[in-house]
């Protein structure tokens, strides 16, 4: 007997080792922060679409394109991005995966980032700047839910292969990847400290 996994959904998680790291997080933090003072109309635009929280998705979106600091992190990315585009066997033959977008997220306490995905990208990802203890990590949806008519729910101590929902731990200085199609979401922030992020999308060119 034979049973085959085919049709894999495959999320990368990788960490910055480079040297310098802490102060180059650091530098990260602190441009994530003087964004949220400095952006009047992402703080506009978050006051709608963002309850509570601060992103920079609808106002400065290109990040690596006005920050040096930005621009380094898309430095420091593209070795876990070509990594993932390898082990996806993507067929780029004279063709080149490039950040299009790269913006801040600030989650103070119970602020949520609803399911969604990211439209216009192949490869997104999200770097974390600041994890306080016990906040929310990135769940994934598993992509065939909506097909899912008569399946029974998946035994308690299933494997983590087999969940409809997938909770990926958030923690500074480590990354993760996904395709830009796979629906998640950010659940509330449990702690009186601020979640912060840097997201970004990849296209193909
Ligand atoms: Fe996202």
């Amino acid at each position: 007997m034979t049973v085959q996994k085919l049709f894999p959904t495959l999320v990368y998680r990788g960490r910055l080792k480079q040297a310098g790291w802490p102060a180059f997080n650091n530098r990260l933090l602190h441009e994530c922060q003087q964004l949220r003072v400095d952006d009047v109309g992402g703080q506009r635009w978050s006051a709608k679409n963002y309850p509570g929280g601060y992103t920079s998705y609808n106002s400065v979106s290109r990040l690596h394109q006005v920050s040096p600091t930005f621009a380094e992190l898309e430095r420091r990315l593209r070795r876990h991005v070509r990594s993932f585009a390898a082990t996806l066997q993507f067929d780029l033959e004279q063709r080149e995966l490039s950040m299009t977008d790269c913006w801040a997220n600030i989650m103070p306490r119970q602020v949520v980032h609803g399911l969604h995905l990211h439209p216009l990208a192949t490869i997104s990802g999200t770097y974390y700047v600041k994890t306080p203890k016990g906040c929310a990590g990135l769940k994934f949806e598993d992509p065939r839910l909506d097909r899912f008519m008569a399946a029974p729910p998946k035994i308690a101590t299933s494997r983590q292969d087999n969940r409809p929902w997938v909770v990926v731990p958030a923690e500074a200085g480590t990354l993760v990847l996904f395709e830009s199609w796979l629906r998640h979401e950010v659940p509330p922030n449990p702690t009186p400290s601020e979640r912060i992020s840097i997201s970004f999308n990849y296209n193909w060119f």
